[in-house]
């Protein structure tokens, strides 16, 4: 199994990706040596033949053409690019029929992230892990704009539409991280729409789905509330050190003023927040785009609950907050 990658290519790990290998170094050699025949016999034949005083040309003698040596220079090429094309239709067609017995796995793609519902219901965000050894069905739609869903070390490449699906596969031959891109310019954030295919065994993979549908019995609200703002990817645009990101920082967020872009204020309280994560276009901040992307099915009431206790926990004048005890002594009860 080729893990290591070369000159032109990273490491094959799926099953389709050394077949997709193969035809392209059949293609890129026999270019190779058809330019350098090509040039080659120009450059030398320029040389050879070129004119000479006291010397006739060669086509006054009536020398026009060589049916031998034009059926050859016809017969060859046609042969190599039927070869690319059976070849490249089959492979083609191995990466576009999805096998059977496939895992499915819903991917959206918003600006600017990935999200990934599972069929036993969890879902993860920029990060989407799979068994090794098993084909993996790919059901894509986007919420805005095209995206485009790019493995590398799969050879796995699709377009991700709005208001329509699209398929791919991929079986994974190798435990191991890999980088996923999008590869359709997407808008400010496209460069950092970036994620992670986990590939791990099969244990592995059934203990990540029940850790998955884990829903922070045993933890404090608050406590979830971090885990969930890193794993649901709100660390990418809000910081929690004061620093401005694409969106607000979340630390001393909690009971302020905020100005909005259209000229009036609220007061970040429980309900501005959760209608932020539901509705983000509702109130925009005033000085940040209107991008943040609606959470709406991805978050869990009790997910959002622990967000807000988060968001709490990062503000300093604890004056701001009244109910904190109160929210403290829910999460008990629900445990
Ligand atoms: Cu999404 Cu580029």
């Amino acid at each position: 199994m080729d893990t290591t990658g070369t000159f032109w290519m990273p490491p094959a790990n799926s099953t389709i990706a050394s077949e997709v290998d193969a035809l392209f170094y059949f293609i890129l050699y026999a270019s190779i040596i058809i330019f350098a025949l090509v040039v080659g016999l120009s450059a030398y034949f320029a040389i050879k033949y070129k004119r000479r005083d006291g010397v006739e040309a060669i086509n006054s003698k009536g020398l026009d053409h060589n049916v031998k040596l034009e059926i050859f220079w016809t017969v060859v090429p046609l042969i190599l690019v039927m070869i690319v094309f059976v070849w490249g239709f089959q492979t083609y067609m191995k990466i576009n029929v999805v096998p059977k017995d496939a895992y499915e796995i819903k991917v959206t793609g918003q600006k600017w992230f990935w999200s990934f519902d599972y069929p036993e219901g969890g879902n993860s965000v920029n990060e989407i892990v799979v068994p090794v050894n098993k084909p993996i069905k790919l059901l894509m739609d986007s919420k805005d704009v095209v995206h485009s869903f790019f493995v590398p070390e799969f050879r796995v490449k699709m377009d991700v539409l709005p208001n329509r699906y699209s398929i791919t596969w991929f079986e994974a031959t190798q435990v191991g991280e890999y980088n996923l891109f999008c590869t359709e310019f997407c808008g400010k954030g496209h460069s950092e729409m970036v994620g992670k295919v986990k590939v791990v065994s099969e244990e592995e993979f059934e203990k990540w789905s029940e850790d998955l549908a884990f829903s922070g019995e045993g933890m404090t609200l608050k406590d979830f509330g971090a885990k969930l703002y890193v794993s649901k990817a709100c660390v990418t645009c809000h910081k929690i050190d004061g620093t401005n990101s694409t969106g607000p920082p979340w630390n001393n967020l909690f009971g302020k003023e905020e100005h909005l872009s259209d000229g009036t204020s609220v007061i970040v309280d429980e309900n501005y927040i959760r209608e932020s994560i539901l509705n983000p276009m509702a109130k925009i901040t005033a000085g940040y785009q209107a991008v943040m992307p609606t959470f709406q099915g991805i978050l869990k009431d009790k997910q959002i609950d622990a967000l807000i206790a988060y968001i709490k926990s990062l503000q300093e004048d604890k004056s701001l907050i009244q109910d904190e005890s109160s929210q403290e002594d829910e999460s008990l009860k629900n445990e």
